[in-house]
């Protein structure tokens, strides 16, 4: 008897295609056929369809599904199951396009196979393409293309190999090799569960043979060992390491390298409480293990065998789905889950972006929503992985933000390769602690981002605030936009991507100097939000934004340098507040209103809040 849970389960499938393409239809038409609707339900989605004065419209299903779901009724319809003959599979759906998406990069979904549904008369669109480009991104081994709707070509062969064709050769540049075309109607029926009396020239299966025909999830047990440690947990006067096998297999006795310590244990025991002692489990298992010595691995740490070591890494090279609503930019840093572990990742290129209407691929300083590309990234330390291997966890990485959203998938490829064009670049990291430093200093460092009209007082509050900081023995610098376009960005304007790359040069200058235990005030209008952002995710720990408030009159009124002025009288263009936008922070970390007020008061107020933020409490300083 295999041990493989995955052997006996159902076999998922994901069903995608352009809206309108008829995916809903197909789903309700399959289930259906297939008799996998309980009779209430089909008299149910008869009677609605006949009082809006249709056929039999299958895709209410999926509407009185999602409705349930709204409801709370239904525990989990994103999960559809049905059988066929004894076959048990399950249509893997999400509510909404971005959770659906969300669930193909995280694995959720898992599929084995994929229907792709294509409007035969209408030939593949742009989320055709995306689809597609998902499918390949994570790897789906069997698809099945449905050419849909061929009753609006009459049935007809030649022009549904026409169409057929174009489809293939959209495919075949992703590399994608579909295992059937099935020219069917899901509203009529053909080909889905019985064959069409209207294309006696097919002779291929129809969609249910097709799925009978999708080979069961591979057993994985006969691959080299990987166990990620979830958890580590004393137990009596042991200490048991938890985790589920996702490949290979381990037993009493094995000798273990553990993660990237690369010391050795020997497996001493595998603990079972319900069952008889186990000496070897399988993929597939969660196991709870003990070490001999008794070390102690870190959650996320890989179990593997010595002679088969993963590839271990600080320059990944990796495939991307993009997903977060703003543009992704060089120099952004994240967690990239992987598996039990995190890691703090930073891009370090971006070196191809998928243009999605030709499928070719280009450079791009960015990579837009929903956006398909290839990057590299750098991790401050070694990652162990192993390169993503459709259809299972191997080298499945998800991007996080410090919310912990997701913001995109990374199947990573392998290690950068610095002779295939990849720079080659090797950060280093430095052997002074942060902890060492603030120890020296009496305090942490951090970046504390002012953004403000022009004239809102950012330069001269941080000025002030600067020297009441140093007078508190606080090693503090500013990092002013008047100052660095003068020198550092002296190369910049002032259109949009002019100052996103502004704010991404001052957010990356300040991550360096916060990294060395400095207290940085960064002075710079940063008028979007979504540059704001970056600054954000570029400095990465200790970043605090600071809303440096007045209005626009008020500001105008002050005019320190004439600049209001000058673009009344068209002068200049494109300023901030006048003729270019200023999106005011919507929760800034701390809000200092400049409109009324002394400037000593509202730079004590920063020079406060940074103290009590950077300074160690006094418990733990160390006495020298
Ligand atoms: S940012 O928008 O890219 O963050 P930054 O803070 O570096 O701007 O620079 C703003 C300074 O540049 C202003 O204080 C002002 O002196 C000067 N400046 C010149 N032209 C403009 C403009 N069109 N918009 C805003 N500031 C301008």
């Amino acid at each position: 008897m295999s041990n493989d849970t995955r052997q006996d389960a159902a076999t998922p499938i994901v069903i995608v295609g352009h809206v309108d393409h008829g995916k809903s239809t197909l789903i309700g038409r399959l289930l259906h056929d297939t008799d996998n609707l309980p009779e209430g339900r089909v008299a149910q989605i008869i009677e609605s369809s006949r009082k809006r004065g249709l056929k039999v419209e299958w895709s209410f299903l999926l509407d009185s599904l999602q409705i349930e779901r709204d409801q709370g009724v239904t525990v989990d319809s994103t999960r559809i199951p049905f059988l066929l003959g004894d076959r048990q599979f399950v249509i893997v759906d999400a509510p909404g396009h971005r959770q659906f998406l969300r669930n193909m990069i995280t694995g959720a979904a898992d599929a084995e196979a994929a229907v792709l549904v294509i409007d035969a008369a209408e030939g593949a669109q742009e989320q055709t393409r995306r689809h597609a480009m998902l499918l390949r991104l994570i790897g789906i081994r069997h698809v099945i293309v449905l050419m849909n709707k061929v009753d609006l070509l009459d049935y007809d062969e030649q022009k549904i190999a026409a169409s057929e064709q174009a489809v293939a050769a959209l495919l075949k540049q992703l590399e994608i090799e579909p295992s059937l075309f099935i020219p069917a109607s899901a509203r009529e029926g053909d080909n889905i569960a019985s064959r069409s009396p209207q294309m006696a020239w097919y002779k291929g299966p129809t969609l249910t043979e097709a799925l009978a025909l999708v080979p069961s999830p591979a057993g994985r047990a006969d691959l080299p060992l990987r166990l990620p440690v979830q958890d580590v947990y004393r137990f009596d006067s042991k200490r048991v390491v938890a985790g589920r096998i996702e490949r290979g297999r381990v037993s009493v006795g094995d000798t273990l390298v553990i993660g990237t310590h690369g010391t050795t244990a020997r497996v001493a025991s595998i603990e079972s409480w319900h069952t008889a002692p186990q000496i070897s489990a399988v993929a597939g298992q969660s196991v709870a293990i003990t070490l001999e010595p008794d070390v102690i691995p870190d959650r996320g740490d890989l179990l593997h065998r010595p002679d088969e070591a993963p590839i271990r890494t600080a320059r990944i090279r990796s495939r991307l789905f993009w997903l977060r609503q703003e543009p992704l930019r060089v120099g952004e840093s994240f967690r990239l889950r992987l598996a039990t572990a995190e890691h703090q990742v930073t891009v370090a290129s971006i070196d191809s972006v998928v243009r999605l209407d030709d499928l070719t691929e280009h450079a791009s300083d960015h990579v837009p929503p929903e956006g398909f590309a290839e990057i590299t990234l750098a991790a401050s330390e070694s990652i162990l992985f192993d390169a993503f291997t459709p259809g299972t966890t191997d080298g499945r990485g998800v991007l996080v933000d410090r919310h912990q959203r997701i913001v995109g998938g990374a199947p990573l490829i392998g290690p950068a390769d610095i002779a295939s064009g990849t720079k080659a670049i090797h950060p280093t990291d430095s052997t002074v602690s942060l902890w060492d430093r603030a120890q020296a200093r009496g305090h942490r460092g951090g970046v504390f981002w002012m953004t403000g009209l022009p004239g809102a007082g950012k330069s001269t509050i941080a000025r002030a605030a600067e020297s009441r900081l140093f007078a508190q023995k606080i090693d503090v610098s500013v990092l002013d936009g008047d100052t660095l376009r003068a020198g550092l960005c002296a190369d910049l304007g002032f259109s949009e991507a002019d100052r996103t790359e502004n704010v991404r040069r001052a957010a990356a200058v300040a991550r360096i100097l916060a990294e060395t235990g400095q207290v940085v005030l960064v002075a710079l209008i940063s008028p979007r939000t979504a540059d704001r952002e970056l600054a954000r995710q570029v400095v990465g720990e200790g970043f605090h934004e600071i809303f440096v408030d007045a209005d626009q009159a008020t500001c105008e009124a002050r005019d320190p340098k004439g600049l209001y002025q000058a673009a009344r009288a068209g002068q200049i263009t494109g300023f901030t507040g006048i003729d270019a936008p200023y999106d005011v922070p919507a929760t800034p970390d701390l809000h200092l209103a400049t409109g009324a007020g002394s400037v000593a008061d509202v730079a004590d107020r920063l020079a406060g809040y940074v103290a009590d933020s950077v300074k160690l409490a006094e418990a733990t300083r160390r006495r020298s």
